[in-house]
């Protein structure tokens, strides 16, 4: 069932748990994807990137690719399909014009004022449609990034009165991609944000935050957590173990993967506790 990510969130934070956004990169893994979160009866949001869209052909493609799986599959579980950093006004309409259910606009590397303008577009374009919407403050960079910059508390309340969105991604000190040393997240900020903003919290970065931290983000206010990086690996690393030159047929290549991007997952859905899920929110 495709749906939109409010009360999939809402009842994650009243549960203490949080609903993974898993990145998808091409119709496999989207199936792979759903299929093992159907088994876990774990909601789900997939997680598409710019970069994602143009590889797999464009907004409408997923839609139709996400939407048609969900019938074939018969996934009864809740899935949201959200745009991953929507770099514009024009990007997130693009992908709201093409079915998605949910999208972030990312207009952080603006100035606060900037990004309120641009977001409260967004917002207003979106909530006729029934679409939710993720905003950023403060920027969630790369390990290439110099210092860890957490966003602050006042901007995140000027941003979210002023421009009316659903859920908010800080900077809290993840970061994207494998990191460079230990992960340093500030969770006496998370906490502080989450009481004050009172609106589910998206953590960024999910990869190599270890479990333990996790854990204390959700108990901290996070109730979506964003993994990309990690199912790549896990995915990677399997198909490098077992292809051979016997292996050409290009579907038998990509399900070497398989099992690993599953397990994966599995792993994921049990620590954010997500797992069991998708009946009581349906039944909200
Ligand atoms: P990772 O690649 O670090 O898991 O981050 C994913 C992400 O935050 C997508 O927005």
């Amino acid at each position: 069932m495709l749906v939109n990510m409010k009360r999939m969130l809402e009842s994650a934070k009243d549960g203490k748990y949080a609903v993974a956004q898993f990145n998808i990169n091409n119709l496999e893994w989207t199936r792979f994807i759903l299929e093992e979160c159907q088994s876990n009866n774990s909601p789900v949001i997939l997680g598409v990137s710019e970069g994602a869209a143009k590889y797999m052909g464009g907004y409408k493609t997923i839609y139709d690719i996400v939407n048609d799986l969900i019938d074939y599959l018969h996934i009864t579980i809740p899935v949201a399909l959200h745009l991953d950093h929507g770099s514009s006004f024009e990007v997130c309409k693009e992908a709201i014009d093409s079915g998605f259910t949910s999208v972030m606009i990312d207009a952080s590397m603006y100035e606060l004022n900037e990004n309120i303008e641009i977001t409260k577009k967004v917002v207003s374009y979106s909530k006729d449609r029934d679409v939710t919407v993720e905003g950023e403050i403060g920027h969630v960079g790369s390990n290439m990034d110099q210092g860890i910059m957490y966003a602050e508390v006042m901007d995140c309340v000027k941003y979210l009165k002023e421009t009316g969105i659903d859920f908010l991604a800080p900077a809290l000190g993840s970061v994207h991609g494998l990191y460079k040393g230990e992960p340093k997240l500030n969770f006496d900020r998370m906490l502080e944000i989450s009481k004050i903003t009172n609106i589910p919290l998206v953590l960024h970065g999910g990869t190599g935050i270890y479990d333990s931290q996790i854990k204390k983000s959700i108990e901290c206010g996070i109730s979506k957590i964003n993994i990309n990086t990690e199912l790549q690996i896990a995915w990677s690393n399997a198909l490098k173990e077992k292809i051979n030159s016997d292996i050409y047929d290009p579907r038998k290549i990509i399900k070497l993967g398989e099992d690993a991007l599953k397990e994966c997952v599995r792993n994921k859905i049990i620590l954010l506790g997500s797992k069991g899920k998708a009946n009581t929110q349906n039944n909200i």
